[in-house]
């Protein structure tokens, strides 16, 4: 069986005073069985993990290199090293500000597995893409090409994030999320093998909120949520767990 995952990303949000939403979720949640995680920005890694212990803490990005000449980088150790367990790899955000490209993704992922993280590589298509009929070769594309070799089912998820759902309140409807989620199981299946296709935990991603989540986590093949800007509060983040814990 798959644990469920409810992942925050607060991307470039948060100062040591929001560290207090950690004490409040841990209060909040302290009996749910399924997995936690926030990943906040670096300077508040260190921080959070010696905070939290129910819920698990996480990267944004990573490095592909162990260590060396990259003014502003942070290698997967760094974030091990911090406290983290997962990071969050191929976000569009990174595809886009920083050009990431699929073979920059699968050496950043091969790098996090090296230091022993969960790496949560992120896939989705922009609307342009979506309206030309192409969401299902996008996925293909960014499947095959970012996930490396070493994926198992237990250092790999993967999150679906429609590029144009990211931050704008506009949600898929269940049907086209269950059709790429399915796609997804499919092709890490055809892959890896049914054993490892299977046990890889599928996120969905884009606008999740309080009330759209037990629609959302009723689909096929979705596993949880990666969550924006309805993470970054514990009033905001807890309804989403909560409809998750229940599903
Ligand atoms: P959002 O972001 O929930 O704010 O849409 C999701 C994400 O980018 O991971």
């Amino acid at each position: 069986m798959r644990r469920k995952l409810a992942a925050g990303n607060w991307k470039m949000n948060g100062l040591a005073a929001d560290l207090d939403q950690i004490d409040a979720l841990e209060a909040a949640h302290s009996a749910v069985d399924i997995d936690i995680l926030i990943c906040p920005p670096a300077p508040l890694l260190e921080r959070m993990a010696a905070r939290a212990s129910k819920i698990a803490v996480g990267g944004q990005d990573c490095h592909a290199s162990v260590s060396g000449a990259h003014t502003g980088d942070t290698a997967a150790a760094m974030l091990v090293d911090a406290g983290a367990s997962h990071v969050i790899l191929g976000h569009s955000e990174r595809r886009t500000d920083h050009k990431e490209t699929n073979d920059d993704v699968r050496a950043k992922a091969r790098a996090a597995f090296d230091a022993g993280l969960i790496a949560i590589i992120c896939v989705g298509e922009t609307l342009a893409e979506r309206e030309a009929a192409n969401t299902l070769d996008i996925i293909s594309g960014q499947l095959a090409g970012s996930i490396p070799d070493a994926a198992n089912g237990t250092n790999l998820v993967v999150a679906y994030e429609p590029v144009w759902a990211i931050g704008t309140g506009l949600v898929p409807s269940t049907d086209q999320i269950g059709e790429v989620h399915d796609y997804i199981r499919a092709k890490l299946e055809a892959r890896f093998g049914e054993g490892v296709g299977r046990s890889v935990r599928l996120l969905y991603g884009g606008s999740v909120k309080g009330s759209n989540a037990a629609d959302i986590f009723a689909v096929s093949n979705v596993d949880g949520a990666l969550v924006g800007g309805a993470s970054l509060t514990t009033d905001a983040f807890s309804p989403i767990i909560t409809a998750l814990a229940a599903s």
